[in-house]
């Protein structure tokens, strides 16, 4: 096993972290400008597998990242499910909402996502075919509780409003969907693997602003399922999970759930993730994506000091959440070549 994102993800501390970078293949990249306006539209990218396949391997090509991320998107699996998702230009994601028990139950079944996620699983099986051999190949979906954020409120929203109030109101549709979107998810990444994907990944971004017993019931519970699932369909495959913003839920979260990885966002700092979440196994973060746009001394040193504060054990070094399209690609070569240097 010698690609080093696998040696980091099971268990090994190397001198230098391999790195990837989340929205890697995005707006920043002139050349993904150039393919999605080839493609027509966001959501026509992520469904025509070549030009997915090629925007996927921008990055690769451009700055050697050790591992590629499928290109798609979280709010692909509520469509297949049957929401109506579009983008808004300059806005974001737009669904056909979801609110009462029977619109859960009218929701597809699992069997029937794959017909409209074929092209991600063709995506996956062109990319296992032409990423360079040192290349680690992820999938990932969003983790159930960030995916039901959105089909509740039909967009993204600042405080989860709308699914918290869902939750307080009608619990038994809140935990249905819940569950629908848990079942459907182990089945999708599944297809992921068998398509070609090496190590899954599953984004709860706004796994933050669930507390307490929620926490556990919404964020830890679901994750944890889905990733016992995955294991006994693909015994060995690894697993990072995000729970963005968790604070001190980061502590204990890869033993609660199994993941084999803890992605961790720049709201706390590589020393304290060193001391409570590596303690117990691989981490993968936590530059703040602020630095991609800035530059300079600042990110030298601000790189070297996630690198300083994982090289205890082992980390693969990733930004706290995706880089944004103002960023200046010139940067991102910075960061790489001062994570590489020795
Ligand atoms: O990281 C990668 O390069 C792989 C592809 C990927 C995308 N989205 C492409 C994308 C991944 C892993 C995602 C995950 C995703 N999508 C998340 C979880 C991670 C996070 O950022 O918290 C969420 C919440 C979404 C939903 C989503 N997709 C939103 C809210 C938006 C609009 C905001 C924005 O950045 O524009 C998207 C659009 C999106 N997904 C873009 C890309 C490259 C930009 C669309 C464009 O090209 O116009």
């Amino acid at each position: 096993m010698s690609k080093l994102i696998l040696r980091a993800l099971s268990g090994e501390t190397l001198s230098t972290p391999p790195i990837w970078m989340m929205r890697q293949a995005g707006r920043y990249l002139p050349e993904y400008r150039a393919t999605r306006a080839q493609a027509g539209d966001f959501l026509s990218l992520c469904y025509n597998s070549d030009l997915a396949a090629e925007v996927t391997l921008q990055p690769i090509r451009r700055y050697g990242f050790d591992a590629a991320i499928l290109f798609a998107d979280i709010l692909l699996l509520p469509q297949a499910l049957g929401a109506d998702l579009w983008f808004e230009t300059g806005e974001g994601p737009r669904l056909s909402t979801i609110t009462t028990m029977a619109e859960v139950q009218a929701l597809r079944s699992k069997d029937s996502i794959h017909e409209t996620l074929a092209p991600i699983y063709e995506t996956v099986r062109i990319l296992a075919h032409e990423l360079p051999q040192q290349t680690t190949l992820i999938g990932f979906a969003g983790a159930p509780w960030t995916v039901a954020t959105y089909m509740i409120a039909g967009r993204g929203t600042k405080d989860q409003g709308p699914a918290h109030a869902l939750k307080a109101t009608d619990r038994a549709a809140f935990a249905a969907l819940i569950d629908v979107i848990t079942e459907a998810t182990i089945d999708y990444l599944s297809m992921q693997v068998q398509a070609g994907a090496e190590v899954v990944k599953l984004f709860d971004s706004w796994a933050g602003s669930l507390k307490g017993q929620d926490f556990t019931d919404f964020a830890v519970k679901p994750t944890a399922r889905i990733i016992s699932a995955l294991k006994a369909k693909h015994p060995g495959l690894p697993i990072i999970a995000f729970p963005r913003e968790a604070s001190a839920g980061y502590i204990g979260f890869a033993k609660a759930t199994g993941a084999d990885c803890v992605a961790i966002d720049n709201s706390v700092s590589p020393e304290w993730a060193a001391e409570n979440v590596q303690s117990t196994g691989c981490v993968q973060g936590n530059l703040s994506p602020t630095h991609m746009v800035t530059g300079g001394q600042d990110l030298i040193d601000a790189t070297r000091r996630v690198k300083a504060a994982f090289q205890g054990g082992p980390h693969i070094f990733n930004l706290g959440h995706g880089i944004t399209p103002d960023a200046d690609p010139e940067n991102v070569a910075l960061m790489v070549e001062t994570v590489r240097q020795r």
